[in-house]
């Protein structure tokens, strides 16, 4: 099983890749860093396990294009946080040790949250879900849409979701302005942040198949001078306290393993007046986790949080909410679109999606239709500040 966590420095964008020398973990930790902010997320305190993976031929391994914020990755206290709290995952792992909170979105342990990282990765690195993916949504955003009418193009829904959360922190966005994008997909909301605002967009996802694509349309679009995209996991941040000016993340965080820690590390980077914004797929507060898990074990994710949890987890790292736009209508009326849609995939002679996954998935979306008409599911928009 993989459960070591991806740990890159950034790409360099403005005029392609850097040859810079990578710091060595112990040149980064000799690195003063003056704002660093400690917050409390769970850890466990065994000997310091610097955790970079510093491979020259990566594609991350480079310098960032951020000259005038801190060196990426250079915050020596995070670095070891980082590497004790996967010494003591892979520790847990090894001997299959996992302790979880019953009820929907219980708090994992480290283990829940390597594992389901491990896990989303392996998901969307698969070239069915990729391939899927990436036609069913046109290579730009694969999450829930919000809807003019109920038989809109799910794209043209998707990029309305794109644009309503944009104008959330309409006021935080310009050119010289931060944005980390949660779990970033193949970039679409990146793409429109940068080409929209002029805002430098800093993309963390798990999945190197996205990222791979992501960069390839970026370069395209000649957007790669804004857009900077790391393999990483929003459960160990590679970044350095109160980088950004928006944290923001779309239909990623329901897979996460360890909701705490994802949100600690969300607050932690975010900037003194930042603002944190993200759209998630929820169970209700009163959802027995059974009656959801088999619609779960398609997207690979472990559990989903509730309102209620968000709610209590937001406050508990530090940031306030400001509003929930709840819109859990708009999800039902996307998983009809979705099945509708995988009914026409099937029809085609495309090829690229194996018969067998076309067949789980045009078995699994019904379930997601009726769990969100039996109100089993909640979808919105949280717009949060410190
Ligand atoms: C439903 S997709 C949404 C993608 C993108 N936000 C969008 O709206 O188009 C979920 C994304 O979360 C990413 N993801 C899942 N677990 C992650 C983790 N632990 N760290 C970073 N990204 C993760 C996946 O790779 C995937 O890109």
């Amino acid at each position: 099983m993989q459960t070591e966590l991806l740990h890159h420095l950034p790409a360099a964008v403005a005029g392609g890749p850097a040859t810079k020398t990578i710091p060595t973990a112990a040149a980064a930790a000799a690195t003063p860093v003056t704002n660093f902010r400690k917050v409390v997320i769970p850890l466990s305190t065994t000997a310091p396990t610097p955790c970079y993976d510093q491979s020259p031929t990566s594609p991350d391994a480079r310098s960032s294009p951020f000259p005038s914020r801190p060196p990426l990755g250079r915050c020596p206290e995070r670095m070891v946080c980082a590497g004790q709290r996967r010494a003591k995952t892979l520790h847990m792992a090894d001997q299959g040790t996992e302790t979880t909170e019953s009820g929907p979105g219980a708090a994992a342990t480290e283990t829940g949250g390597a594992r389901a990282a491990a896990a989303a990765r392996a998901y969307y690195d698969s070239s069915d879900v990729d391939a899927f993916y990436d036609s069913f949504w046109g290579g730009e955003d694969i999450h829930i849409g919000i809807y003019a009418h109920e038989h809109e193009q799910v794209a043209t829904a998707s990029r309305r979701t794109v644009e309503r959360v944009a104008a959330k922190v309409s006021h935080l966005l310009g050119p010289d302005r931060t944005v980390l994008d949660l779990g970033s997909g193949y970039g679409g909301a990146a793409r429109y942040l940068a080409e929209r605002f002029g805002c430098r967009v800093t993309a963390l996802n798990i999945s190197e198949e996205q990222n791979r694509r992501h960069r390839t349309t970026n370069a395209e679009r000649g957007l790669d001078g804004l857009i900077e995209v790391v393999t990483g996991s929003f459960d160990d941040i590679p970044f350095p306290a109160e980088h950004f000016d928006v944290v923001w993340s779309q239909d990623a965080l329901c897979h996460s393993g360890d909701p705490a820690r994802t949100l600690g590390e969300a607050a932690r980077v975010l900037g003194p007046a930042g603002e944190f914004v993200f759209t998630d797929i929820m169970a209700s507060d009163d959802t027995p986790t059974e009656a959801i898990r088999p619609l779960l074990t398609r997207l690979a994710a472990p559990a989903l949080s509730t309102p209620g949890q968000y709610q209590k987890l937001l406050s508990q790292v530090g940031l306030t909410e400001v509003d929930f736009e709840e819109l859990s209508r708009q999800l039902r009326i996307h998983y009809t679109r979705l099945t509708e849609e995988a009914q026409r995939f099937h029809a085609e002679p495309d090829g690229a999606v194996s018969p067998g996954y076309l067949a789980k998935v045009r078995e699994n979306l019904p379930l997601w239709q009726r769990a969100c008409r039996d109100g089993l599911l909640v979808w919105g928009i949280y717009h949060c500040r410190r």
